[in-house]
């Protein structure tokens, strides 16, 4: 289904409804649907991402990746955050997100990345708020340097001869607007296809209300698709948010940590709240890619982040998650899961945006 061209909302009378189950395309690339995995440093791996797509997202982007790691061959770089499951290559699209300053360096990362991990698109970090990573020039620093920006933008497309988007924030710092002058320039004049704009300031991190008026005016001034980030916990405020922005799609992040069920709610493909068995099953499967990717022993320390989300969704206290931070092994972590939830439901991997689930949205009436 497509917009009326002054009216993205979808609200006028006459305007047909707008779905977050349409179609759309980015750059001429399909996209399943308008519900989007967020990236998330640390966290979106490619077995995060698989998981995203099973629950429903329509296209994922992978968590932040340095230039720079990816120019000077950092072997972890390359080999763990650059991996790309074969499985994921049949749901929606893929992004890799880069980050960093140096326009020759970018171009270099880009095509490595292109000819290496093949996604369809490079997204780039142009909104991180972390001090390290703003005092180096890159994320949310290249707001206040909107020509470096441009630059960066431009030598990721020639790099790598792929639609290149950026995901930025409104501005450094509150009430500040760069990044909202610096999405129409990186459109005009770096001809990136997208923009994810999080309409937060720098300043106030992940906190506080996300502007969704700013982000409407800038959908309204933009000739590419917009997609917005912030604020996405609850189904019913997502939707309002996404069709009141006139948006083209939203993308998930905290509001998924250990509830991907998130996305089949906000898709309308499911109204109930994961049962135990459901969410046992699903941590034990996250740890056994984990245990894929990084070995038993790494696994064992990384999976450390991930339990607080599962255990807050499971409704379980502080004695599972106790017993889950001191798992001295993968198999003693099991064993207290196993205990909590003696019949923990089994992953069912084929269910994509391609699929299972496209074939069980609810149909237009
Ligand atoms: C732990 C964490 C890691 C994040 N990592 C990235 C990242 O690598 N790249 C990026 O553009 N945004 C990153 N973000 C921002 C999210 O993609 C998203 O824009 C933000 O969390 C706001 O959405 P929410 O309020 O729905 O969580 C991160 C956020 C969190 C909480």
């Amino acid at each position: 289904m497509t917009t009326v061209a002054n009216d993205p909302a979808g609200t006028q009378p006459g305007s047909p409804e707008r779905s977050l189950h349409d179609t759309w395309q980015l750059a001429g690339i399909d996209v399943p649907n308008r519900v989007l995995l967020a990236p998330l440093a640390g966290i979106g791996n490619w077995f995060v991402r698989f998981q995203a797509q099973r629950h429903g997202a329509g296209m994922t982007v992978s968590e932040m990746v340095s230039s720079f790691a990816i120019h000077y061959r950092n072997e972890k770089t390359c080999t763990e955050l650059l991996r790309v499951d074969e499985r994921e290559r049949s749901g929606g699209p893929l992004a890799i997100q880069l980050f960093g300053q140096d326009v020759e360096v970018m171009r270099s990362a880009a095509a490595y990345v292109a000819e290496h991990a093949r996604p369809d698109v490079i997204d780039l970090n142009m909104g991180c708020p972390v001090p390290k990573i703003m005092g180096s020039g890159a994320g949310a620093a290249m707001l206040k340097d909107p020509d470096t920006a441009v630059a960066v933008a431009k030598a990721a497309g020639e790099g790598s001869g792929l639609p290149v988007t950026v995901k930025l924030r409104s501005g450094v710092k509150k009430g500040e607007a760069d990044g909202y002058t610096l999405a129409a320039r990186l459109v005009e004049e770096a001809d990136v296809k997208a923009i994810t704009f999080h309409p937060r300031s720098a300043q106030v991190q992940h906190k506080g209300e996300p502007d969704l008026e700013l982000a409407a005016k800038l959908v309204a001034e933009l000739p590419v698709p917009v997609i917005l980030s912030g604020g996405m916990n609850e189904p019913e405020w997502i939707t309002d948010a996404w069709k009141s922005t006139g948006a083209e799609a939203i993308m998930l992040a905290r509001g998924a940590l250990g509830d991907p069920w998130l996305f089949a709610r906000v898709l309308g493909l499911r109204e109930n709240d994961p049962t135990r068995q459901e969410i046992a099953g699903e941590l034990l499967w996250v740890m056994e890619q984990a245990v894929t990717h990084l070995g038993e022993s790494r696994a064992t320390g990384y999976l450390r982040k991930f339990y607080p989300w599962y255990v807050t969704t499971l409704g379980d206290g502080h004695t599972l998650q106790n017993t889950l931070q001191r798992a001295a092994s993968i198999d003693e972590a099991r064993t207290a899961i196993l205990e909590a939830v003696p019949d923990p439901a089994t992953v069912d991997e084929s269910g994509m945006p391609g699929s299972t689930l496209r074939a069980a949205a609810p149909q237009p009436a």
